[in-house]
């Protein structure tokens, strides 16, 4: 097998929490445990309710967010340990892109100023290099080249997630990760940008992965999907796997509230009622259990191993076997 653009390995992403003077506080572990690989040119789904930790696993991977432990590795190189210069370098090959365009785009600077930032920041090219590689990249997101002259604020919300998108690939980056990079975007203006990502996964064989909540959406554009559960991977498979037979109650649960996926096929649907536990004092055994209405009081005792349950299908449930039986 050829090996891994991305191998994660017992990932863990801790955050001290309510430390004081007088309390030592708590930890909150936001990502616990995860571990997943991606292939050159695939682009894989992250879901699972807020606060299940998609972002910090995102950020963690890119060391935007400092893994407590476990280990990530670019092209067989350890990312976790790299030290700053490495990082730097390493990072022309993995980018991020923004739920918000606009927090995340200078201000002050033109569009061809934050398109070429990048480019001068790994000295790649010369002036005038910079200057063809940005009428190149506007013409990639589908913007005029007279964008480069303007600045964030005179574009759209649309436009200017394009131009967040033209400048994770200025370095042309293997790996991205795409951050719900259509939430925050009119519904009219997020099948446009959705397919512009599903253009140029095509165009330049990027692996990405992509965070979202809409469940049809990453049906579209992913090959893959990891369904995540207070910091923990409950699930995961190809997007035909999981969408036709989720095996795990939690993404049971997702499919059947995502009324656009399909929502006849079960009549037996499963409804996610209650709020997702503290994440400081997650349930013993299966967190997911307070949750499940197929719980079993074994549930409680034992944490359920990710098995795997046929050619790239993982389960983290020790009932998944019966599960197509009645709840209860
Ligand atoms: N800097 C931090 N300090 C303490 N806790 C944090 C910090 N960042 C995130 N958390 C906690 O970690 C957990 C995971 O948060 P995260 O933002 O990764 O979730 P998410 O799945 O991206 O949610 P959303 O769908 O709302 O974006 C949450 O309980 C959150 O409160
Ligand atoms: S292990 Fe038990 S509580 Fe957890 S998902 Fe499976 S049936 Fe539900
Ligand atoms: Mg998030």
């Amino acid at each position: 097998m050829t090996q891994p653009l991305i191998e994660v390995r017992d990932l863990e992403v801790h955050f001290p929490v309510g430390r004081t003077m007088f309390n030592a506080g708590a930890t909150v572990r936001a990502v616990h445990r995860v571990s997943f690989e991606m292939g050159r040119g695939e682009v894989v789904g992250l879901v699972g309710e807020s606060g299940s930790g998609k972002t910090t696993l995102g950020r963690s991977l890119l060391r935007l967010i400092e893994p407590t432990g476990g280990s990530v590795r670019l092209n067989g190189k350890e990312v976790t340990g790299m030290s700053p210069a490495d990082l730097r370098r390493a990072r022309s090959d993995m980018q991020i892109i923004f739920q918000d365009p606009f927090a995340s785009l200078n201000p002050r600077m033109s569009v061809g100023e934050i398109l070429s930032e990048a480019l001068h920041l790994h000295s790649i090219g010369s002036r005038a290099d910079r200057r063809d590689r940005v009428a190149a990249l506007l013409e990639t997101v589908g913007l005029p080249p007279q964008a480069a002259e303007r600045y964030p604020h005179e574009f759209s919300g649309g436009q200017r997630q394009r131009i967040g998108i033209a400048r994770a690939l200025s370095v042309e980056p293997a790996f991205i990760v795409a951050d719900e990079p259509v939430s925050a975007l009119d519904v009219s203006i997020q099948a446009q940008i959705v397919n512009l990502l599903a253009e140029l996964r095509e165009k330049m064989k990027l692996s990405i992965l992509f965070i979202g909540h809409d469940l049809s959406v990453i049906e579209y554009l992913c090959d893959r999907v990891i369904v995540l559960y207070l910091g923990k991977v409950m699930e995961s498979g190809t997007v035909a796997e999981i969408y036709q037979r989720p095996r795990h109650p939690y993404t049971r649960a997702l499919l059947d509230a995502a009324p656009q996926v399909d929502a006849n096929r079960r009549t037996d649907r499963i409804m996610l009622t209650g709020d997702l536990p503290s994440p400081v004092s997650p349930p013993s055994g299966c967190i997911f259990r307070t949750r499940c209405p197929f719980a079993q009081p074994e549930c409680a005792a034992t944490v359920p191993p990710l098995e795997t349950k046929g050619a790239d299908h993982r389960v983290a449930c020790i009932r998944a076997d019966e599960i197509d039986l009645v709840p209860g």
